[in-house]
């Protein structure tokens, strides 16, 4: 089953969104298989985000997000790393649609509420960074199969 990691950033912690944002993930119909309330180092934002190490904005975006708990998330289900990244919106909440979740919580990219994996490489990738594999559960859930 195809799985993908989410988070809610230190701007949706503080602003109570994790509940909001969980919701519409159950909602949808995907099967939660790991989540913490976390702190992030320094160490592991550099690694998390080094694909844009070159970008003008790296450093601000390092500070953001150490600078408050994380809602990490580990999510499941068909087709979850694309339809999680549709039900997000654009990372400029500007662009994003209304209904989805920057479209509807946020101003400003800088403090756009959630991060999303992009594909199945950076989904493999990001889980391992954030969980330990004994973290995840798999378990039947009553119901799937009317999804
Ligand atoms: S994307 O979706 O990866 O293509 O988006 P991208 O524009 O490349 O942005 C990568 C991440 O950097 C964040 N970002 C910024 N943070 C602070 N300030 C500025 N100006 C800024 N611009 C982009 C953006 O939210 C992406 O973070 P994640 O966590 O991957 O969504």
């Amino acid at each position: 089953m195809e799985q993908t990691f989410l988070m809610v950033k230190p701007d949706g912690v503080q602003r109570n969104l994790i509940g909001e944002i969980v919701s519409r993930f159950e909602k949808k119909g995907f099967q939660l298989a790991g989540a913490k309330l976390m702190t992030i180092s320094r160490e592991l934002a550099e690694n998390h985000y080094a694909e844009h190490k070159e970008r003008p904005f790296f450093g601000d975006l390092v500070n953001f997000i150490t600078s408050g708990p994380v809602f990490a998330m580990v999510w499941q289900g068909e087709n979850v790393i694309a339809t999680a990244r549709n039900m997000m919106g654009k990372t400029n909440p500007g662009e994003a649609a209304p209904g989805t979740i920057r479209g509807d919580f946020a101003v400003q990219v800088s403090n756009n509420v959630i991060h999303g994996s992009d594909s199945p490489e950076s989904a493999e990738r990001e889980i391992g960074l954030f969980f330990h594999a004994e973290e995840l559960v798999q378990y039947e859930k009553a119901g799937s199969s009317w999804i």
